[in-house]
């Protein structure tokens, strides 16, 4: 099993391109199954959760190609001979879920096993299950599948109980091919949902308000094929600009999208970063002390749950009490004991961390247990006294693609090791 190795201490200096966003990427790459002509698709990223993503889509049908005259990739979804996504595809990643609206909408039927992913709560899909039935979907779940069918799918009213990010996503896709107008009310109204929209749109769909907690989308018969490029990855950025703030230097991040990071962007000036950004890109400075800094996660646009692990390892060495609150999902603050053995000052209650801020880290052998926890280990290793080992990193090549690479342009010192 791989493991990174990291010698704290060094502060971030230099630029660094920002990849297109995985979360928007996904969902975009299941655009594909909605039409039988070809969707070229640039800025994907080159991550394991892309690839499964790819593996899923072709064992379905689904022509993946790449040449390197055209930008990115191409999808053609001619024919889907096989509208299944197996537990073996799909048991490390939960947003295999969004092929089920397409499916449904193109074919009119699917065979999906419940998604995994990370182990950060129960995630239910049954917002998504119950849009769909609204739509005129017949599912039952039964040894581990959800097995939907449907003639055509109505478009109709749906009201989500909770907010979303790949429910919305699937019933717009849903939607786009149904008979009639449906509105989807409580929406979710993250960046990634626009993109999407924006790449249906050139596909031929009729969607309005995606951004805005309602959306409608007057149903098309067919959508055609389309070019497009994916948004860049707010979380991979975000992430970068804790790393700086927490280490000190100063770092310019090209190739992004400074006004979709506004909550995280207020959150590091509080810390005592200097932050100027301009239309695709941001350079931060950071050679103050660095302040503690309370957040409470909440749906976009308010802080997002995807940058509440990097925070807690910047608090950790934060001048002050912070207090975290994790309000998305209902068990995230596993990082917080791998920070421990690094000798940080955290205490738990329920969903609620509170740090107390300590002049060092020190390093430690820690486990990375999902995605965005082995992002906020590295942080805390790139600002501890000594050598941190972080084990179980396959979590982190899910989500970020060449960190190491990326930090180790910045100065720092990490290594990938078997
Ligand atoms: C997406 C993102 C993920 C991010 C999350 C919240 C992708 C591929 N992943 O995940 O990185 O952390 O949004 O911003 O875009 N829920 C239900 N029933 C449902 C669906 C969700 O109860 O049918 C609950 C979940 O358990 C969770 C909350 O709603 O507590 C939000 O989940 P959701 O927005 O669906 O997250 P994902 O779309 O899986």
């Amino acid at each position: 099993m791989q493991k990174l190795l990291i010698q704290g201490g060094k502060p971030l200096h230099g630029e660094i391109l920002i990849s297109g966003a995985k979360n928007a990427a996904l969902p975009i790459l299941c655009a594909a199954l909605l039409t039988d002509e070809s969707l070229q698709i640039g800025n994907i990223p080159a991550l394991r959760d892309i690839e499964t993503m790819l593996a899923l889509l072709n064992q379905m049908g689904v022509s993946v190609t790449s040449d390197h005259n055209v930008p990115g990739i191409t999808l053609s979804a001619k024919q889907l001979n096989n509208p299944t996504a197996p537990y073996e595809m799909v048991k490390t990643m939960r947003a295999s879920i969004l092929v089920l609206g397409p499916l449904l909408a193109r074919v009119g039927q699917a065979r999906i096993s419940l998604p995994g992913g990370c182990a950060i709560g129960l995630r239910p899909v049954d917002q998504h299950i119950k849009g769909l039935q609204a739509m005129g979907a017949e599912i039952s779940i039964n040894h581990g599948y959800i097995n939907a069918t449907v003639k055509k799918l109505q478009g109709t009213r749906i009201v989500f109980d909770i907010v979303t990010v790949t429910g919305t996503e699937n019933l717009m896709m849903a939607a786009v091919l149904a008979e009639g107008t449906t509105i989807l009310e409580n929406a979710a109204r993250e960046p990634e949902i626009i993109d999407l929209a924006n790449c249906l749109a050139i596909m031929g769909a009729k969607i309005q308000g995606a951004g805005t907690d309602v959306i409608t989308i007057e149903g098309q018969s067919s959508l055609h094929g389309a070019k497009y490029s994916v948004m860049p990855d707010r979380i991979e950025t975000g992430t970068f600009l804790v790393a700086c703030t927490a280490t000190g230097g100063e770092i310019r991040l090209n190739n992004t999208n400074p006004h979709l990071l506004g909550a995280v962007i207020d959150k590091l000036a509080e810390a005592g970063a200097q932050i100027n950004v301009s239309q695709n890109h941001i350079h931060l400075t950071m050679n103050s002390r660095l302040q503690s800094v309370s957040l409470r996660t909440a749906p976009y646009p308010a802080f997002p749950t995807d940058m509440q692990a990097q925070f807690m390892a910047l608090n950790c060495i934060g001048n002050g009490t912070a207090i975290i609150t994790e309000t998305i999902f209902e068990n995230r603050l596993m990082h917080v004991q791998e920070l421990k053995r690094m000798n940080a000052d955290i205490e738990v209650e329920g969903n609620t961390a509170i740090i107390r801020g300590i002049p060092h880290l020190d390093g430690a052998h820690v486990m990375a247990t999902d995605l965005r926890a082995s992002a906020s280990l590295i942080i805390a290793g790139l600002v501890a006294h000594g050598r941190t080992t972080i084990d179980r990193i396959y979590h982190l090549d899910r989500g970020y693609e060449n960190i190491e690479q990326k930090l180790s342009m910045l100065g720092a010192n990490i290594q990938r090791i078997n």
